[in-house]
């Protein structure tokens, strides 16, 4: 694992006011010099994001939103956030091309708007990408990826802040993780995709599906990971916290 550990906190439709408060314990942990190395993003639900903000102020934690509209500023677009809102609210991240998005119908060609509009606002970009189950029982796995790769990242040119997640869809809330094997090579032939379209740029890699506090102590043996995004086990503070110290224990 590289210098800093990424911990990606998303809550998906979870939380509320009093949720908020639960963070502290997290915010407590990570003043603590042993656990320096790890950063930690939360994404909480767009209703919490002020509030998160606000809680994180003057923290090392980070905030990200969990989707964007593509249209930059405004737009008679109901039920939409554009990143100009996000990143006038304070939040620094966004997660784009989560597959519980992907699954409702979103594309890669708006996948790779709501990227440029994301860059164009300087906010960091969490870039999910994964195949299910469907196509990895018919061996489609790396020709999806490179598919989600290249289209979601038309007409991009750097990848600085650009954070690659890989989340097999299959993987997502069912406990079933690929064996850490699997996973070294699925994340190499990643890699290697990117740096056919960026050469000689850093890739920042993590991943997501099923982390949880029983399965980190395998999985933090992948060296060629640089995190982890995840859902279920974020949402509660106590696994969450024992997560991270058994990553950088
Ligand atoms: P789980 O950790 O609940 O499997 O969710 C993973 C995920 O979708 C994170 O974006």
């Amino acid at each position: 694992m590289t210098n800093k550990i990424l911990f990606i906190a998303n809550w998906k439709m979870f939380g509320d006011l009093d949720s908020v408060k639960s963070i502290k314990s997290v915010i407590n942990l990570s003043k603590k010099k042993k656990y320096k190395k790890a950063k930690i993003i939360y994404c909480p639900p767009y209703t919490l994001l002020d509030k998160f903000v606000i809680k994180t102020r003057k923290t090392k934690l980070c905030v990200g939103a969990q989707n964007c509209h593509q249209v930059i500023n405004t737009g008679p677009y109901t039920g939409a956030i554009s990143t100009t809102m996000i990143k006038k609210i304070g939040a620094k991240y966004v997660i784009i091309g989560h597959s519980e998005n992907r699954s409702n119908g979103e594309t890669n060609n708006q996948i790779n708007k709501k990227i440029h509009s994301a860059i164009s606002n300087n906010l960091n970009v969490i870039f999910c990408i994964g195949e299910n189950l469907f196509e990895k029982k018919h061996n489609r796995t790396n020709n999806i990826l490179k598919k989600q790769i290249y289209l979601g990242l038309k007409q991009i040119k750097k990848i600085d802040k650009i954070i690659f997640a890989y989340e097999p869809v299959w993987s997502i809330g069912t406990g079933k993780i690929l064996t850490n094997k699997e996973l070294t090579k699925q994340i190499i032939i990643i890699k290697n995709i990117i740096k056919n379209l960026f050469k000689k740029q850093k890739t920042k890699i993590i991943y997501g599906g099923s982390v949880n506090n029983r399965n980190i102590n395998n999985l933090k043996q992948i060296n060629e990971i640089d995190g982890f995004l995840i859902g279920g086990a974020s949402q509660n503070s106590k696994k969450f916290i024992d997560i991270i110290k058994k990553t950088i224990n």
